[in-house]
């Protein structure tokens, strides 16, 4: 049985297999999707992982870990997808500010998530390509303006429920690699494999330092530093999918590793299982 039906604004299909689901019909119908889409929330993890047999790598971990670059070059290694979620809130920041909204103003940015249409052109090879409203936001979704204002964005409850179905639509065969925050423990929870990177807040500032004076881009290494710190704290004390392992995620500190020795620890524990 397959139905389809929207939550929250977005089309869901879902292909109903479980013997448990057919027990109860009544809570299957479209109707009930979308009458009752606040009631289903407890369910939408289990009835995820129910109909979905797509193997998904996530890569969790703090601003700088490496999960960017690592998840991209596994990704490929692999012939997997991959999502990138931190670009979907930092493509809502650059939304809001090309609106001049107020980050103080959460149902103005709740409404901007449900209207900005977000593009990924993935192509080996190239830099992640990321298309808002129609508009090549690549670049102005890497700055620490946007990286800081999507961290805010992303601590309202209401814009983190409006992209769940939205990342979970990226699990496509033959396999998925996603990395951000709440991965491995949030959006998609049973996962089979997962990863938690970590590094020295000190090592992360001064990849990010190299990074942007490669670009051209005029910043200091203490300014990066503060700007980390905060970053981490925002992240990890929110309520609502704070930063931090899925109890069954496999850690990976990558200080004064390589990226190589970082992707294949990764692959590792995928050919592992
Ligand atoms: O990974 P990143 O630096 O591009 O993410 C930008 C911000 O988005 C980050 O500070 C926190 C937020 N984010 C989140 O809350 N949950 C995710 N899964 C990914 C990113």
């Amino acid at each position: 049985m397959t139905t389809s039906a929207k939550i929250n604004g977005w089309l869901v299909n879902t292909a109903i297999q479980s013997t448990d689901c057919r027990s109860k019909p009544d809570i299957m119908t479209e109707n009930f999707f979308q009458n009752n889409c606040l009631a289903l929330e407890p369910y939408r993890g289990i009835m995820f992982a129910m109909t979905n047999s797509i193997p998904i790598l996530t890569i969790d971990g703090p601003s700088g870990s490496g999960k960017g670059t690592i998840s991209r070059i596994v990704s490929q290694k692999l012939g997997w997808h991959y999502l990138d979620s931190g670009a979907l809130y930092r493509a809502i920041a650059v939304a809001a500010s090309w609106n001049d909204l107020d980050l103080a103003d959460p149902s103005a940015l709740v409404r901007c998530t449900f209207d900005t249409d977000i593009a990924f052109e993935d192509e080996e090879g190239s830099e992640l390509k990321i298309i808002v409203n129609g508009a090549d936001a690549t670049h102005e979704l890497r700055t620490e303006t946007a990286g800081a204002a999507a961290s805010a964005i992303a601590a309202i409850p209401e814009v983190r429920e409006a992209l769940v179905e939205r990342q979970r639509s990226f699990a496509k065969a033959p396999g998925l690699v996603t990395d951000g925050r709440d991965m491995g423990t949030v959006i998609f929870p049973e996962a089979q494999f997962k990863i938690f990177l970590t590094a020295s807040a000190s090592e992360r500032a001064e990849r990010r330092y190299k990074q942007l004076i490669d670009k051209g881009v005029s910043v200091t290494l203490d300014g990066l530093l503060r700007e980390i710190l905060a970053r981490d704290a925002r992240d990890s004390q929110r309520t609502v999918a704070p930063l931090k392992p899925a109890h069954d995620a496999v850690s990976i500190d990558t200080t004064g590793l390589a990226i190589d020795e970082v992707v294949q620890r990764v692959l590792s524990v995928v050919q592992a299982k």
